[in-house]
């Protein structure tokens, strides 16, 4: 059982690597209106990074 305060801090960890996610996603999408498809892959790649980060930080905090 983890501290309420360490809870408290993993969930604002996880709040950021979704934010993360969503950013890079954003510019993923741009660059593919763009035309940039080298671009817009390795923010796909760091989108799907980022939301293993937030994920083994959520499946942490449920065991
Ligand atoms: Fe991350």
């Amino acid at each position: 059982m983890i501290s309420k305060k360490l809870e408290a801090a993993i969930n604002a960890q996880i709040n950021k690597e979704i934010y993360s996610a969503y950013f890079y996603l954003s510019m993923s999408a741009y660059c593919t209106s763009k035309d940039l498809d080298g671009f817009a892959n390795f923010f796909t790649v760091q989108n799907q990074e980022e939301t293993f980060h937030a994920m083994k930080l959520y499946n942490f905090l449920l065991v």
